[in-house]
């Protein structure tokens, strides 16, 4: 699969969302879209109403990831609204079975995320139902984070279960991706970064974009 880039929008200006947005435009592969609320994880972002305005104003499809309490009440309003990617996690959805297939039949792709300290064991039943597995390699909640490296050999166990299963996973990695931990991410088995403050946090996020792509797909 090639490689693909998804700037987290976390890092970029929340006020000017729209103008962000456009900055990666054509480069980026997707708009990743962090959706906190206090409760999954100590730190807020934005719900519906901000999604539903930014798919309005990009031809970016949007990547949601979901890092709150009650997934399975809210991804499918997630889908439904035309995010085209919708991820819960693991630890927080108590029907990850009838979420993921809500997210589907509502025409999104389906992802499924593990915290550092989650199994990937665990879920391997699941990658029938699901189109993307997301390992995170930070504690989620805050961009900027130190890459945690003791991941990696879960993010290739997880690369194994799926490349067994044989099915068309994506597997995703978020959390301290940059141009110095993107190769190890790559090797292990990622083809799906997640990249905020590498990203938003360089002068040309574009030429950020292109430049992570380069070092990933070596
Ligand atoms: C963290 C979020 C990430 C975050 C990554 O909980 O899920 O998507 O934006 O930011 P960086 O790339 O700065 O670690
Ligand atoms: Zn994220």
């Amino acid at each position: 699969m090639a490689v693909q880039i998804s700037p987290s929008i976390l890092s970029a200006d929340f006020a000017r969302l729209a103008d962000e947005a456009a900055r990666v435009e054509n480069v980026a592969d997707w708009l990743h879209v962090d959706v906190m609320d206090y409760h999954f994880v100590p730190n807020l972002t934005l719900g519906l109403p901000v999604v539903e305005s930014l798919l309005k104003t990009t031809a970016t499809p949007v990547d949601c990831h979901l890092m709150i309490h009650d997934p399975d009440r809210w991804a499918p309003d997630y889908a439904e609204a035309g995010a085209a990617s919708v991820t819960i996690h693991a630890e927080a959805a108590k029907a990850a079975v009838r979420t993921l297939r809500a997210i589907r039949a509502a025409g999104a792709r389906a992802g499924l995320a593990l915290n550092p300290a989650t199994a990937v064991e665990g879920y391997e039943d699941l990658l029938p139902e699901i189109d993307m597995m997301l390992v995170m390699t930070v504690e989620p909640g805050f961009g900027g984070q130190r890459f945690l490296d003791i991941v990696l050999p879960k993010l290739a166990r997880a690369r194994a279960l799926i490349d067994k299963h044989g099915g068309e996973v994506w597997l995703q990695v978020d959390g301290g991706v940059s141009a110095e931990t993107i190769e190890r991410c790559a090797e292990a088995g990622a083809d799906v970064f997640v990249a905020g403050n590498a990203v938003y946090g360089a002068d040309d996020p574009a030429r950020a974009v292109q430049e992570l792509r380069t070092l990933a797909e070596r």
